[in-house]
């Protein structure tokens, strides 16, 4: 004979039901790749809509400092992109640049701005992602007194973008502003660094892998906040910074490699790191900087990302050889703070450094990430 449960006892069940129920919903309605893309890019999120990016000013830029244009890509899409000017050189120009016509520029490359970022032998190019409120507010950390411009794209699906975001998609819009810098505005590569942020950081290491794997190879590559691959990012990944996206499955190795299986877009940046290194032939700048305190991210992502790429050159080491090889490279400042440095041949320098304020987004403004970006420009060269 059954045993009746007590109608309170039901409403007990019912209620810790409903959670394990809407997660594995949840869970299945991830795997559909369209709104799986959705919950990733959180393109349809645009936190500019309040603002105008076409007025850089808003940000506090000076008049004409920004440029906003479009570039095309192959495949038919419309990418919206800023040009930002160093103040510097701005100063010298002031008088002819705040006559220009303000707004989105219909034809760039008859700006003044663009004369000077074609003419100026020093331009020296950042690349980088605008739609977030808080990116342009970094812009102004690598303009303010610099020599360095800024040239940053809206993905595609993003912001005044045309088209719906993809991993293959992504990596193709920023060939395609590397394609404009180097054909159009006449920067060679060896004074283009590309500087990602967050899922930038795989569209940049997606990019530096396409160009490595055709010679090319860039002043440096800089992630800021980066993950090592989305399944193995998501496993550790806090919404909101608290509560576990995968909750307890997280720990199991088997379940990483099947979330794996189910991503669409699996941004395999580890691997394409290691890639880059292999095909090194010259010059290699790359860093990887993260803050301790970033809770959307865990800083830990990066230590697969640099063994990926310090692992190619240090010659088959395994886990426990690996770990104590890193710490004799590594440098503590204090307890939140480190630095590891592994230089190799050719003229290789991969580092990690772990800061101990920044968060997730406002690290993109702090001084590791301009640093990392005058040492990739910096060719003295190293002392071994
Ligand atoms: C380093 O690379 C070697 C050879 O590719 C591999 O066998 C080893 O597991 C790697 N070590 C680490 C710590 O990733």
């Amino acid at each position: 004979m059954a045993v009746p449960l007590h109608p309170l006892l039901w409403t007990g069940v019912a209620l810790a039901a409903a959670p394990v129920a809407f997660y594995a919903v949840f869970l299945a309605l991830l795997v559909t790749p369209f709104i799986q893309r959705h919950a990733l890019y959180a393109h349809k999120i645009n936190t500019l809509l309040w603002s105008d990016v076409n007025r850089p000013e808003g940000w506090g830029f000076a008049t004409n400092q920004v440029t906003p244009f479009t570039l095309d890509t192959p495949d038919g899409e419309s990418v919206y992109a800023w040009h930002v000017l160093p103040l510097p050189l701005y100063l010298k120009h002031e008088s002819s640049l705040v006559n220009q016509q303000p707004g989105l520029s219909p034809n760039f490359a008859e700006t003044g701005s663009f004369r000077l970022l074609k003419e100026d032998p020093e331009a020296r190019l950042n690349t980088g992602h605008i739609a977030q409120a808080l990116r342009p507010d970094s812009y102004h950390a690598l303009t303010d007194t610099s020599s360095y411009h800024v040239v940053a794209i809206d993905y595609r699906g993003f912001g005044h973008s045309t088209g719906v975001p993809s991993e293959k998609g992504l990596i193709l819009d920023a060939s395609t502003l590397v394609e404009w810098a180097v054909n159009v505005a006449g920067v060679p590569p060896s004074r283009i660094v590309l500087l990602g942020h967050s899922l930038g950081t795989a569209v940049v290491s997606g990019v530096a892998e396409r160009y490595a794997l055709k010679g090319v190879e860039f002043a440096g590559i800089v992630l800021v906040a980066g993950f090592g691959d989305l399944a193995s990012m998501l496993s550790g990944y806090r919404i909101g910074g608290f509560v576990p996206l995968l909750g307890p499955f997280a720990a199991w190795p088997s379940f990483v490699r099947l979330l794996d299986r189910f991503i669409v877009d699996k941004w395999h940046s580890a691997s394409r790191l290691t890639n880059i290194v292999r095909h090194t032939k010259m010059r290699l700048r790359l860093f990887m900087v993260h803050a301790k305190n970033d809770r959307d991210i865990p800083w830990t992502e990066d230590n697969k990302l640099f063994r990926a790429a310090a692992n190619e050159t240090a010659g088959g080491l395994d886990d426990g050889e690996f770990e104590a090889w890193k710490e004799q490279r590594t440098v503590h400042r204090g307890k939140d703070a480190f630095v590891a440095t592994w230089r190799s041949d050719p003229d290789i320098m991969i580092q990690q450094e772990l800061f101990p304020y920044g968060g997730h987004d406002p690290i993109m403004g702090y001084a590791p990430v301009a640093l990392a970006i005058m040492r990739s420009f910096d060719h003295r060269g190293w002392n071994r």
